[in-house]
């Protein structure tokens, strides 16, 4: 039997047991924090400095050690180490516990919502690393100009990264694995419908999502309990 060519989404809740908050459970951020307040350019022109300390906030922790990355991103690494067909990791997270769990800037992964390590200036358009804070007098280290520097992540209102790399690599897909995400932001949330009828689509989430009837099967739980489970079983069919 053939190996599947293989697309793997996740979303916040692969890193919940990590010790990062998801956004729309009841403790989630976006109970915390208005979208419209921090998550739009509107808000960052309005209002930087709250929009920076937000993220902040969120940076300092992928600085925290006690943040790392869980079973379930390891089992993830693992799967795209030893998947013998085309594999692409396709996360909304901006954390870099999949980067930490396969190696910085693997081929595999996809951040399409953008990374909250990284900044980008919008004056002279250069991205790079950016660990520490921002604030609204921080310089590019680059052209030297402040004002422009934002956290390099997508916001509500603006386009994803690397749509063309997944529009290619659905295309061949034939195994389809969503984990830990509620389904509910688009486009990641229409992948599974794209692929019905041509892929076998899994849903591995800690409840019901929204979209969980559009899977072929769901199985419900703490990630690192379903992923590596799962990933076991995958690699034992089809790279013993
Ligand atoms: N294991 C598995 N799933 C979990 C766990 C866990 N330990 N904890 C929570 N979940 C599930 C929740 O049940 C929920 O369905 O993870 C999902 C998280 O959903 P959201 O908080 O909506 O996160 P996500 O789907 O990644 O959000 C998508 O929205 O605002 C944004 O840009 C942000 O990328 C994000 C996008």
């Amino acid at each position: 039997m053939s190996v599947p060519p293989l697309i793997v989404l996740t979303g916040a809740g692969i890193s919940a047991e990590s010790g990062l908050s998801t956004f729309r459970d009841p403790d989630g951020l976006w109970a915390r924090h208005r979208i419209e307040d921090v998550a739009t350019p509107e808000a960052f022109a309005r209002d930087p400095a709250r929009v920076h300390a937000f993220y902040n906030m969120r940076r300092a922790q992928l600085r925290d050690p006690a943040i790392r990355p869980n079973a379930a991103h390891h089992a993830l690494a693992e799967l795209a180490a030893r998947w013998p067909a085309p594999f692409l990791l396709v996360t909304q997270n901006v954390d870099d516990l999949h980067d930490r769990a396969m190696g910085e800037d693997a081929p595999g992964l996809l951040h399409m919502h953008g990374r909250l390590g990284h900044a980008r200036c919008l004056r002279c358009g250069a991205t790079r690393p950016w660990p520490g804070d921002l604030s609204t007098g921080t310089p590019c280290p680059g052209c030297g100009r402040a004002g422009g520097m934002r956290p390099d992540v997508v916001w509500f209102g603006e386009v994803p990264l690397g749509m063309e790399r997944i529009e290619a690599a659905m295309a061949g897909c034939r195994l389809f694995i969503s984990i830990g995400t509620s389904g509910q932001v688009y486009p990641a949330a229409g992948l599974v419908s794209a692929l019905r009828g041509r892929a076998r689509t899994v849903e591995l989430n800690l409840e019901p999502s929204a979209g969980s009837r559009l899977f072929d099967e769901a199985r419900h739980g703490p990630a690192t309990a379903l992923v590596p489970e799962f990933v076991a079983a995958l690699l034992a069919e089809h790279a013993p």
